[in-house]
């Protein structure tokens, strides 16, 4: 190692920052989450110096560098655009031995700053040796999405019970063992997904019942897939993806997106087709119950989002009459997602001052919504499962008073490579859609803000492929 990575406590200690540019203001901002006591030597001052300055945060010496500034300090940092000072303030640093990093010039640094991810208490630290800072940072970004945003937290709560677990297990292998299970199951996800009093209360049963009480259970994350490409996951579904034991999935979830799922998980497919139902959804809650009570960390992948048209909530009022533990992830729903990547903006306010999302399933043959309410100009109204309705809905929002001539969309397979928009009116896209060979699954949007497709359209993957 080129550098020794050490982690200092600044708080109250007296620190120099010579400069107070851009560059310099980022490296005082760290200081300061650092709780450093920061003099800033510099002529002028940028706007986000500035603002520190104005709000107490530093204090500011208001001219050139001087050698005397460096007296009484425990850490100095140059961040100024002259080489000289940067090289003049690095010397007389060390020549009072004390901690100096100059931005940007690794040969004058007896300390560099690395790349920091911040869940205090836990901090992770990224360098390169200076080598390559970008690499660090990008390292960094991808750290960040997999260290969720309350790992802080749980550290917190680990340390309030450290003590009592201490005086309940005696060994050292008993006590490492304890905090894996815990800090890999259900405690650790309840304050992943903010259920920090459970979570508290767990950890409670768990210190005072000994970990038979924890190896027993299992949990269920009713997770949601987006409507297609994977890039939409959101962090948490990824990582709860990786971590699951089993996956339950339904037929709109992409193959991309189940390869994402830990190699030895195992899958079941509960998929419903509109006429074909593999398992009927008091099945599928049957599944998940009998899975999360043997043990297991099963995650309901579902399209989209679980709560919308989605029966997400069926099953989690199930799993609560078991008490089993569970939390629910949001997906992106189709509605957002193909109207995105159709570049049709649900709400432009040209438009429509509202959006209602609306079931098109079919049955009897009819479809049974309350129409007027829906038949509103400046409304976008879209339909889930509405392609074999598309006729009925279409003549229903006409005869209730919609114009003939509002604009239509049907997207295919929409945010996917096989993306396929069609547009028309109320009046044209029934006529048409029986040549057009469309494949579900897709999504109806009616309203005046389809006719923004044409000019935002931004996501062609035929033309690309
Ligand atoms: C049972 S609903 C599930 C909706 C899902 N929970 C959501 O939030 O998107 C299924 C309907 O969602 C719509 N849908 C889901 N994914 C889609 C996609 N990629 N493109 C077009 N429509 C989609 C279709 O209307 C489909 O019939």
């Amino acid at each position: 190692m080129d550098f020794l990575p050490v982690f200092m406590n600044v708080r109250s200690q007296p620190c120099l920052v010579v400069g107070a540019g851009e560059i310099a203001s980022r490296k005082i901002q760290m200081l300061l989450n650092a709780e450093a006591s920061i003099e800033v030597v510099a002529p002028k001052a940028c706007a986000a110096v500035e603002a520190m300055i104005a709000e107490g945060k530093i204090s500011w010496t208001k001219r050139n560098f001087e050698d005397a500034d460096i007296q009484h300090k425990r850490l100095v940092i140059s961040a100024t655009n002259r080489a000289e000072v940067n090289e003049h303030v690095s010397a007389l640093a060390n020549q009072y031995n004390l901690p100096v990093n100059v931005v940007d010039a690794p040969n004058l640094c007896s300390f560099i700053v690395p790349s920091i991810i911040d869940r205090s208490p836990i901090v992770v630290a990224v360098s390169s040796g200076g080598s390559s800072p970008v690499l660090a940072r990008l390292l960094r970004a991808r750290l960040e999405t997999m260290i969720p945003a309350t790992y802080g937290r749980l550290a917190q709560l680990v340390d309030g019970f450290r003590s009592r677990v201490k005086e309940k297990f005696s060994s050292t292998l008993e006590r490492r063992r304890f905090w894996e299970i815990i800090l890999q199951g259900p405690v650790a996800e309840l304050m992943f997904a903010g259920q920090e009093k459970q979570a508290k209360s767990y950890l409670e049963k768990a210190v005072s019942e000994g970990e038979a009480l924890i190896e027993g259970q299992g949990e269920v994350y009713l997770v949601g897939a987006g409507p297609g490409d994977p890039d939409l996951l959101t962090f948490r579904a990824l990582r709860l993806l990786q971590q699951a034991d089993v996956v339950v999935y339904d037929r709109l979830v992409s193959p991309p997106i189940l390869e994402m799922a830990r190699k030895d998980a195992d899958r079941i497919y509960v998929g419903k087709k509109k006429s074909d139902h593999t398992v009927p959804q008091d099945g599928i809650n049957e599944i998940l119950v009998k899975l999360a009570k043997e043990g297991k960390r099963v995650l309901r992948l579902k399209g989209g989002d679980p709560f919308i048209f989605g029966r997400g909530g069926e099953e989690i009022e199930r799993l609560m009459e078991e008490g089993i533990s569970f939390q629910v992830v949001p997906g992106i729903t189709a509605a957002a997602g193909c109207a995105s990547y159709s570049g049709i903006p649900l709400t432009h306010r040209d438009y429509a001052q509202s959006v209602v999302f609306a079931t098109g399933h079919l049955k009897d043959n009819t479809i049974n919504l309350n129409w007027p309410a829906l038949a509103r100009s400046n409304q976008t109204i879209v339909f889930y499962m509405g392609l074999s309705g598309l006729k009925i809905i279409c003549e229903k929002l006409v005869s209730h008073g919609l114009d003939k001539n509002t604009a239509v969309a049907l997207i295919e397979k929409g945010t996917t490579v096989d993306q396929k928009v069609h547009v028309g009116t109320l009046e044209s896209l029934p006529n048409e859609i029986d040549s057009l060979s469309v494949k579900p699954p897709t999504l109806i949007i009616v309203g005046n803000v389809v006719k923004l497709h044409e000019k935002l359209a931004w996501f062609t993957p035929q033309l690309q492929a």
